[in-house]
């Protein structure tokens, strides 16, 4: 009796994501190992070429296809998005690398509850290819930000940020992999802040609890 209590006491949380799915799979390793407490109910992607669809279903965690190619228009593609996550009835939303924008409707459905991790410190170089574009700019320093996502690009309040350094030399495949490595951290660490509701939003600030 008591296990089933614990269950249905935890958080749901929904992933969407589009490609390679390492975010995911650190997030992934840390439930499996305990670390994280919450039930993973679902994987989502909008490319079926997509390694996380694979990545999930090693995890044992559930993985769906909305295919964005199968739609003849994006209204469709976002009203069965949001049609699927619905039906997963999550707590959190988690978009680790997803490319898409979400749709205002989706946003207002879970405001609030929908964390992204961006490849910089935003809100320095949003969109694509950020990393690219901190080169570009001969910035000294970038890095990568949790954030709660809202109707704008990347434009949502901030939850963690880690910084990373960028030297004369550095390249921009080497600046993702030095990023991507915070990102694992952050990301988890934003998610686990979340599940012990240990976060409040202030306008544009997060407040983080004790
Ligand atoms: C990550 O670097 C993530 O921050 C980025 O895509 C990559 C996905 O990697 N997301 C964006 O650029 C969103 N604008 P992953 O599939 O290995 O997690």
């Amino acid at each position: 009796m008591a296990s089933v209590f614990q269950k249905n006491s935890l958080k749901r949380v929904v992933f969407l994501a589009s490609g390679r799915g390492s975010n995911f799979e650190a997030v992934a390793k840390k439930i499996r190992g305990k670390k994280l407490s919450c039930l993973p109910v679902g994987l989502v992607s909008d490319n079926r070429e997509a390694k996380c669809l694979q990545l999930a279903r090693s995890f044992g965690i559930p993985s769906f296809l909305i295919d964005y190619k199968s739609f003849d228009n994006k209204k469709d593609f976002h009203n069965a998005l949001l049609d699927k996550v619905d039906s997963l009835e999550p707590d959190l939303i988690v978009t680790a690398g997803f490319m898409r924008l979400l749709s205002p409707e989706f946003v207002r459905a879970y405001k609030q509850k929908i964390i992204n991790i961006h490849p910089s410190l935003l809100p320095a170089f949003p969109g694509m290819n950020s990393q690219k574009q901190a080169i570009e700019y001969g910035a000294k320093f970038s890095g990568c930000t949790a954030h709660f996502i809202d109707e704008g690009v990347d434009t949502g309040p901030i939850i963690l940020q880690s910084v990373v350094k960028i030297d004369d030399t550095t390249t921009e495949v080497e600046l993702s992999r030095a990023i991507l490595k915070e990102e694992h951290k952050i990301l988890a660490q934003a998610i686990e802040l979340f599940l012990k509701d240990q976060l409040k939003i202030e306008g544009r600030k997060v407040k983080k609890l004790q």
